[in-house]
């Protein structure tokens, strides 16, 4: 049996279908079992587990031939990284006491570096307490998900014009959520290999004007790809309620990107097959 954290999000989701659809028996932990009726209906076990809540997950995960793990975002942290550390270590410490002899951790890329990518270093951190622990674990670090475009509907369909903080020219490994929960339950699948680490990208790394193009020839119309200066980050991101502190991880981040520093490890590659057009396309609807 299969345990998938965050089963009601995009990756969650995808990888418990997936494990699923090949005949897996697949416990889903949920906060609000309400949202996983659908998960229900296609034969999951639906357990309503608060991942701070550590005694739920120890027997959420016991007997599990492999647990499926993600960091959820907490845009409202005032010290993301400090509180994120804390958390991860109680949840590392009960999954080596309940022996999990596999976690698939979604992961980042840049994860292997340990610092100078905002956001990222909790997944470094993540990556480290599992390895100290001594529970096998195979890390996805996944690319910046296609999903994030989302965030820019408006002004793609009301303006033609898709806002960036990364340089409109610049190739950025990305990959859309159903290719995170395909390879992630082909790894809960192929069991434990030590410490495995999987470089994660979609068909191809496509810069912003590809994606603006993209844009573009789904709608019929014109999108022009604007870039939005690094100093813009922490108003906008705190202009949608996101806490300062979090927003100036994600300046760091894309600062990252900017320099070249943010970049996948040397070592295993998979590239997904979901086209960019197809995920952009679910996305306008
Ligand atoms: N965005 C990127 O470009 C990117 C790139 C690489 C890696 N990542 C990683 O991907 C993660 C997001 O994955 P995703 O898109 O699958 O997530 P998502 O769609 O945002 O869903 C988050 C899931 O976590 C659950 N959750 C949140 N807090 C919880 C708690 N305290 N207890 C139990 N469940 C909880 C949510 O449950 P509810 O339905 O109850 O809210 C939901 O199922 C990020 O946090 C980051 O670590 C992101």
């Amino acid at each position: 049996m299969f345990v998938i954290a965050g089963a009601t999000g995009k990756t969650g989701s995808a990888t418990a279908k997936t494990l699923l659809e090949a005949g897996k028996r697949v416990r889903a932990l949920v906060r609000d079992p309400k949202k996983a009726e659908g998960l229900a209906a296609l034969g999951a076990q639906v357990v309503a587990v608060d991942l701070t809540d550590q005694a739920a997950l120890g027997k959420a995960v016991a007997g599990a031939e492999g647990v499926y793990l993600l960091s959820p975002p907490d845009m409202a942290a005032k010290d993301f990284v400090t509180e994120r550390k804390a958390l991860t270590e109680k949840q590392v410490a009960t999954l080596a006491a309940a022996k999990v002899p596999h976690v698939v951790l979604l992961s980042s890329i840049g994860a292997h570096l340990p610092d100078g990518h905002g956001p990222v270093r909790t997944l470094y951190i993540l990556e480290q307490q599992l390895r100290q622990a001594g529970v096998p674990a195979t890390f996805v670090r996944a690319g910046y998900f296609v999903e994030n475009w989302g965030a820019v509907l408006h002004p793609v369909k009301q303006d033609g014009v898709l806002p960036t903080f990364f340089a409109a020219d610049r190739a950025i490994p990305m990959v859309s959520t159903p290719d995170i929960g395909a390879v992630a339950a082909r790894a809960l699948l192929d069991g434990p290999r030590g410490f495995r680490a999987i470089e994660l990208s979609g068909p191809t790394d496509p810069t912003s004007n590809e994606v603006a193009a993209a844009f573009s020839k789904l709608l019929g119309r014109p999108v022009k790809a604007v870039e939005a200066p690094l100093e813009a980050v922490v108003p906008t991101f705190t202009s949608f309620g996101i806490s300062e502190n979090v927003a100036s991880l994600y300046r760091e981040m894309y600062e990252g990107f900017a320099s070249g520093h943010l970049k996948a490890a040397a070592g295993e590659t998979v590239r997904g097959t979901v086209s960019l057009e197809t995920t952009l396309g679910a996305l306008l609807g």
